[in-house]
């Protein structure tokens, strides 16, 4: 069977884009990493992209009359490449409902928290500052409200007393880059089924 195509967007380091391309090298995504996307033309994600030889499109939309305009291309080019699914690594820009119906539960999101709390660009700060005694991660569709789609996994730790802002991003990042390619994976078998707000991950031996 052909392999599934899809597009990384981000817009900043792409330390999950590098974690990413890092899984599809070594087989353990097995879907093709066809595009990465930025809206911003000075993420350091693109030299990431362009070193491991991946096609690269950065539009800004600021070149654009409407959101839904650049949107419109983005899907145009999408389409081109007959991408079959999103990936959302670090990408600070929110879609409009067009983009959304355009790839219906086909668009994945990591953020930096235990969602439902702390949503927004600042995660991990947030969490920080709250004092919460347990952080994590979160991998969800995307749906059109701001992180609040289906919850595809979530991992926990206790967060250490005394811990640093700096030490808390770390741990947060690194855990990041253990679990988005486990999802990621997961999505490319088949293996997520959505019910209302809940996705269950399907039995291996019983879907391949
Ligand atoms: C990550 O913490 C991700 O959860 C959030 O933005 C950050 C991106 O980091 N959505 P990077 O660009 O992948 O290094």
């Amino acid at each position: 069977m052909a392999k599934l195509k899809f597009a990384v967007f981000v817009s900043g380091n792409g330390s999950n884009l590098q974690a990413i391309i890092d899984a599809v090298k070594a087989g353990t995504i097995t879907a093709e990493l066809a595009l990465v996307f930025s809206n911003n033309a000075k993420a350091f994600a693109l030299e990431r992209a362009k070193e491991a030889g991946i096609e690269t499109l950065c539009f800004l939309s600021k070149d654009y009359a409407t959101p839904q305009s650049y949107e419109r291309d983005i899907v145009m080019r999408l389409r081109e490449l007959d991408i079959d699914f999103i990936v959302l690594a670090g990408f600070m820009k929110i879609f409009t409902a067009y983009f959304i119906k355009e790839f219906p539960n086909q668009i994945l999101n990591i953020h930096p928290s235990l969602l439902p709390a702390f949503k927004g660009k600042d995660g991990i700060k947030d969490t920080f500052t709250y004092g919460t005694k347990i952080a994590g991660v979160t991998i969800h569709f995307v749906n059109d409200k701001m992180d609040a789609g289906p919850i595809v996994m979530q991992e926990a730790f206790a967060v250490a007393d005394g811990i640093k802002l700096e030490e808390l991003e770390e741990k947060v990042h690194q855990l990041e880059h253990q679990m988005y390619p486990k999802a990621i994976q997961l999505f490319v078998e088949g293996r997520l089924k959505i019910t209302g707000r809940k996705v269950t991950v399907l039995d291996k031996s019983k879907h391949s």
